[in-house]
């Protein structure tokens, strides 16, 4: 399959894709073009959270080009944040659309938004003129019904948006089913605008069912399944960054990840916990990885979790993604 003219998206997953594992995963692997840094809320009364800035300053993120994502429903807070990251060098931001969880769903933020496209409308309308930057959005299929993606989509082509990517899931579906095929094209075919694809993309099978049934897309969004596997952008586009044996590649990449979380993080809690937040994508990609992999998430020590994955690593389990 020719994948030379995709562009695959690295989804933003909070507690996860953030600027320190971008980096490190830019070092160990190719294949992702460009990625969204997990949301940043809009804040009231023209404030910044620095550390949320911190992870989009375009100096450190030189590895891999990042694009800014915000979370909120107020333009004047929107417009000030979007100035500010306009200031620091981002040209291109998106709106998340889509959060799912139920706290930021009632404050009508995320997919809480979907079901009031003339809320949407009214916003769009204050701040596409009122930002230097491109914008483009993060949603679902709606909040509760996937039918709210058709007044979602009328609505959106009244907008210059930069693009729109899609999750073909509703909100109050979290991650449950299976992504829905048949809504996203109906929502693609009735829309003037870009569409980039995300969800459940895990190996080269899922990714060419996607390119497959969808021939016109050529941006692929994929968060999990990178976790999971992050050889899989590489895999999808035929291009490994160096022939060495994979476990090598990825306890490298584990370590180095390790070391570069260790500086930053106070506490062993929150350094294992970070770590241990991996190892629940990574893991279940080696085959027999149950007990051992039940032994890491238990380890409360950096003691205890060094030893565990380096007895982890040794065991040289098959490295088995989506099996
Ligand atoms: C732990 C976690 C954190 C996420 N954080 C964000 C986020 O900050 N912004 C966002 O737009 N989506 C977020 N998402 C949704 C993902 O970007 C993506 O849309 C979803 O995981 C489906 O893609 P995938 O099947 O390739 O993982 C998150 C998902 C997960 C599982």
């Amino acid at each position: 399959m020719n994948t030379k003219n995709i562009t695959i998206i690295l989804a933003p997953l909070q507690g996860f894709t953030d600027l320190t594992f971008r980096n490190v995963w830019a070092r160990h692997f190719s294949g992702i073009d460009e990625a969204i840094a997990p949301f940043i809320s809009t804040m009231g009364q023209e404030r910044l959270k620095p550390i949320r800035i911190k992870d989009v300053v375009p100096a450190d993120n030189q590895q891999l080009f990042v694009i800014p994502q915000i979370l909120g429903n107020v333009s004047k807070d929107f417009i000030f944040l979007a100035g500010h990251l306009y200031e620091m060098g981002h040209k291109r931001i998106n709106w998340n659309l889509g959060c799912p969880h139920s706290k930021i769903a009632k404050k009508h933020r995320g997919s809480g938004l979907l079901p009031y496209p003339e809320k949407i409308d009214d916003l769009l309308g204050q701040i596409i003129p009122n930002i230097s930057a491109s914008l483009s959005v993060k949603i679902r299929l709606g909040r509760r019904s996937k039918d709210e993606i058709f007044n979602l989509v009328a609505m959106f082509d009244r907008h210059p948006l930069e693009e729109i990517i899609l999750h073909p899931r509703t909100g109050i579906q979290m991650y449950e089913g299976t992504s829905d095929h048949d809504a996203f094209e109906k929502a693609m075919q009735n829309s003037r605008h870009v569409f980039t694809y995300n969800g459940d993309i895990v190996d080269i099978a899922s990714f060419e069912r996607v390119r497959n049934r969808f021939p016109t897309i050529s941006r692929f969004m994929i968060g999990r399944g990178i976790l999971a596997n992050p050889f899989l952008a590489e895999q999808i586009k035929g291009e490994p960054k160096n022939g060495e044996p994979k476990l090598d590649r990825l306890r490298e990449f584990h370590d180095q990840l390790f070391v570069e979380y260790d500086k930053i993080f106070s506490g062993p809690a929150h350094l294992t916990g970070r770590m241990k937040g991996f190892w629940t994508y990574l893991g279940p990609s080696f085959k027999g990885h149950k007990k051992p992999l039940k032994q890491i998430l238990k380890s409360t020590s950096i003691p205890a979790y060094t030893d565990r994955v380096a007895a982890f690593f040794d065991l040289n389990l098959e490295f088995s993604p989506g099996s």
